[in-house]
């Protein structure tokens, strides 16, 4: 694989896909984009704080949100079921050398980090008592994905530039009928064209502010009102 290990303004590392000229996260700061996007505006946005929360990401690639979501749980007492989709599965030489949780200072994160690595793809697994994780190894729009299923999904593609294929009103509706109702999605993304593909889909969208270096991220809603499905089972 074409990929290259970078340093963000935080210190955090990020990935540099040479073929299509693009990070796998914020140059500001891989640790606070993540941090900002999927565990602030999307884990801790959740109203369901017991039981077992379904979480799906569309792009696992670094782990990196993988592993401060089992941060956050350690925090928590409900249990994760962790979905994440990835085509292109890094080697072992590439991810043993991502400074995640040495700048968590932790050495548990650290053996997670790579427990999370090393679990084998395509079944779930116990990463600890309360997460399990099930990398799917594939494309996101080859895939099928259980109905009504997730809570929480965490929309981490290449940009809509490079991957306009994944960011497209198909693809949302059928992210949004996997996904229970009162359920979100947060993404990074706050472009006209991936809000509108995401309101067609039958999303309700916030514009909510960015992390250091990005005006606006995006959180979109599934929600269903209690008269429409009243209007639907007396249609
Ligand atoms: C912006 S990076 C983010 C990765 C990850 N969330 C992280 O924190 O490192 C996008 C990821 O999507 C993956 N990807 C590429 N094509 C995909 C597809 N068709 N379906 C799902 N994921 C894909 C890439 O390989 C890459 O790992």
């Amino acid at each position: 694989m074409n990929i290259q290990i970078t340093t963000t303004e935080d210190g955090s590392h990020t990935l540099y896909n040479k073929t299509l000229g693009e990070h796998y996260h914020s140059t500001f700061g891989a640790i606070q984009e993540s941090q900002h996007i999927f565990i602030e505006a999307g884990l801790n946005a959740l109203e369901k704080k017991s039981g077992s929360i379904n979480i799906l990401e569309i792009g696992f690639g670094t782990g990196l949100n993988a592993l401060l979501t089992y941060q956050e749980l350690m925090k928590k007492t409900y249990k994760i079921n962790y979905v994440a989709i990835e085509p292109f599965m890094l080697d072992k030489s590439i991810y043993i050398q991502l400074n995640y949780a040495d700048l968590l200072k932790s050495k548990t994160l650290q053996d997670i980090f790579i427990k999370i690595h090393e679990t084998p793809c395509n079944v779930p697994h116990f990463i600890s008592d309360s997460f399990i994780l099930n990398k799917i190894e594939g494309k996101l729009q080859e895939l099928e994905l259980s109905e009504n299923a997730f809570d929480l999904v965490y929309f981490d593609a290449f940009s809509p530039e490079i991957q306009p294929e994944l960011w497209d009103a198909d693809i949302f509706k059928a992210i949004y009928a996997s996904m229970k109702n009162n359920s979100i999605l947060t993404t990074y993304s706050a472009k006209g064209i991936v809000k509108r593909a995401l309101k067609s889909a039958g999303f309700e969208i916030e514009n909510l502010p960015g992390p250091i270096g990005k005006r606006q991220i995006t959180r979109a809603r599934k929600a269903i009102l209690m008269s429409d499905c009243h209007h639907h089972l007396t249609k």
